[in-house]
């Protein structure tokens, strides 16, 4: 893999990630891979659970990995699922994303045969509520 990691390396981590996924209960399985900061990959899957509100996305995973690996910022999220209807990440899920990421990070949507469709995160979740309003009221208290 290159220092810094293409789309197509993105996908592939989703994909592999996405094989493993835990989904006994929806059978929707779910794969995100990031580019770090450092050019560096990181993938998750969902893991479903019998008590189903304790499951988890694919892009939580991917993050929580990102963060133990020592990367602090998306450069880049890659999200795969399946069917014919985009798989555009959840609303907590894009405020997950928020945390990490820029107005213009890229967010790439794929199925099966690749990606299908790259948004921003600003076109995903406008007007967001992120790290820098707690820092900008700071001077308040
Ligand atoms: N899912 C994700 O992993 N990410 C999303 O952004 C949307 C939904 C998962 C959760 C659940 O395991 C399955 O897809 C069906 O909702």
């Amino acid at each position: 893999m290159p220092d810094r990691a293409t789309i197509d390396d993105l996908f592939a981590a989703a994909k592999a990630a996405q094989a493993r996924a835990h989904v006994p209960y929806s059978r929707f399985p779910v794969g995100a891979a990031i580019r770090d900061e450092a050019g560096r990959v990181h993938a998750g899957a969902n893991v479903e659970n019998a008590a189903y509100p304790q499951g988890s996305c694919a892009e939580a995973a991917a993050i929580t990995r990102m963060v133990v690996e020592g990367g602090t910022r998306i450069a880049e999220i890659l999200v795969i699922g399946e069917g014919d209807v985009l798989c555009t990440p959840c609303g907590g899920c894009r405020q997950r994303i928020r945390e990490f990421a820029r107005p213009d990070t890229p967010i790439h949507v794929a199925g099966p045969e690749g990606v299908r469709r790259t948004f921003t995160l600003d076109a995903l979740l406008p007007y967001s509520f992120g790290p820098d309003n707690l820092e900008s009221a700071g001077d308040a208290t």
